[in-house]
């Protein structure tokens, strides 16, 4: 018996390479174009009329779902977010200590409460969805019954979500404070409870190196070591007044990326936030490591932050996603976000092009997250997660996109004007979410 085929008609764009490296030949462009998926994998995609012809003649075995009109996209690929904190998004007037004192803490606090992380979980796997988000890497909070929460509802949905508890055992208020011993064995049991569980994998948290202890960072690296194929997320970098405190916590250290490197906690799968106030020396590690960093432009813009340095990232060779990191951050459209992270990069005097922002919020994403192998792109064997996209949802896209004339500028006007608006729908594993 061979499964049923699921054919999905549409304008496809696609990433085989990145941009920056291989030029035009990296966007596969297919105007009326269809993919073919069986048991949610991608089997093959192409011109609508050489895959339509070559279907099987009974059509009870095939069905098709015409989105002529619409673009069809890779699913997004959010390498930073935290669930917990979606109820304080847009929360006004403080940089990075200060906000989360005031606003984050107090918020993760009430995810002592599973009903209310439960409803929390929901509502965030839902607005990543209606975003076109099909994959996230997120912080949950130091309850380990919120990485359940979390996991629960993204497994209901068939996500690929990587997550993990947060460790935090100093400089924090005493009710989110885990200690070394409990940190370590929670997050242990959380990973042979969810690590490669459905399409859920396991993220040690060490939320930076401000709020663990030296004896808690060493069991973070630990816990990496001792878990291949486990991810481990953390922040670094992101605000000058962290940069000069983690210098006197740890005055051994040569930098701040050196801290987590000192400790275990640099290499394949491990993801680190912001990045933007590091050193060659210190791309020059993540590089060799094959860490990955996670650029957030709406959050470092509504944090005043800083400005990450894309060109730097990619002349020394480092894997860079994108992320929205909501709360900070002040979206869950990566459509928003790659808006925001031209203008970053616009103050940075680079120009950020259509394809390779597209690029970074699909394969880019994919590969920071050593995930290429099954997400990303409308390569044969991937999961077949993708997002419609439809050019006309409002007035004014429509009004900018008649004047568009190159595929570069639709995608363009798409990543400035975008939003939720126009993700007409968003299918995990080839079926409408
Ligand atoms: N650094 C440590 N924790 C956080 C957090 O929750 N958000 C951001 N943006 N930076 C952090
Ligand atoms: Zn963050």
């Amino acid at each position: 018996m061979t499964s049923p085929l699921h054919i999905v008609r549409g304008e496809l764009i696609h990433f085989i390479a990145d941009p920056a490296e291989a030029g035009a030949s990296a966007l596969v462009h297919v105007v009326d174009g269809a993919l073919v998926i069986a048991d949610g994998h991608m089997v093959e995609c192409g011109p609508a009329a050489a895959v339509l012809a070559k279907l099987p003649t009974t059509p009870s075995t095939t069905r098709i779902t015409d989105y002529r009109g619409k673009l069809i996209l890779p699913g997004f690929v959010d390498t930073h977010t935290h669930y917990a904190q979606t109820d304080i998004i847009a929360s006004h007037g403080e940089q990075l200590l200060a906000w989360l004192e005031k606003y984050t803490f107090p918020a993760e606090r009430r995810f002592a409460d599973p009903d209310h992380a439960a409803a929390v979980a929901a509502f965030f796997c839902d607005q990543l969805l209606r975003n076109g988000t099909t994959t996230a890497l997120a912080f949950a909070t130091v309850h380990p019954a919120s990485v359940d929460a979390l996991f629960a509802a993204a497994q209901q949905r068939r996500m690929r979500m990587i997550a993990g508890k947060v460790l935090m055992d100093r400089n924090c208020p005493d009710y989110l404070a885990d200690t070394a011993a409990s940190g370590y064995a929670e997050s242990k049991a959380l990973i042979e409870k969810w690590h490669g569980r459905d399409r859920l994998l396991y993220a040690i948290t060490p939320r930076f190196a401000a709020t663990s202890t030296a004896e808690q960072m060493t069991l973070a690296g630990q816990l990496f070591a001792e878990h291949p194929g486990v991810y481990l997320q953390s922040h670094v970098a992101e605000n000058q007044a962290e940069v000069a405190w983690i210098a006197e916590l740890y005055p051994q250290a040569r930098s701040y990326l050196d801290v987590y490197e000192r400790y275990g906690q640099l290499g394949a799968r491990s993801v680190y936030a912001h990045c933007i106030w590091l050193d060659d020396t210190d791309r020059a590690r993540m590089a060799a490591t094959g860490a990955a960093m996670s650029f957030c432009p709406t959050s470092n813009l509504f944090l005043g932050s800083g400005l990450f340095d894309l060109d730097r990232a990619h002349d020394l060779g480092v894997r860079v996603g994108i992320g929205t990191d909501v709360g900070a951050g002040t979206s869950f459209s990566m459509l928003q976000t790659l808006n925001e992270a031209y203008k970053v990069l616009q103050l940075r005097g680079q120009s950020l092009s259509a394809e390779r922002a597209f690029y970074l919020a699909t394969l880019g994403g994919a590969r920071s997250l050593y995930l290429d192998h099954r997400i990303g792109n409308f390569a044969p064997g991937k999961e077949a997660d993708f997002v419609v996209i439809d050019p006309h949802a409002t007035a004014l896209m429509t009004r900018r996109m008649a004047g568009a004339r190159t595929l570069a500028e639709r995608l363009f006007v798409l990543m400035m004007l975008g939003d939720d608006r126009c993700i007409a729908h968003t299918h995990i594993l080839g079926e409408a979410a």
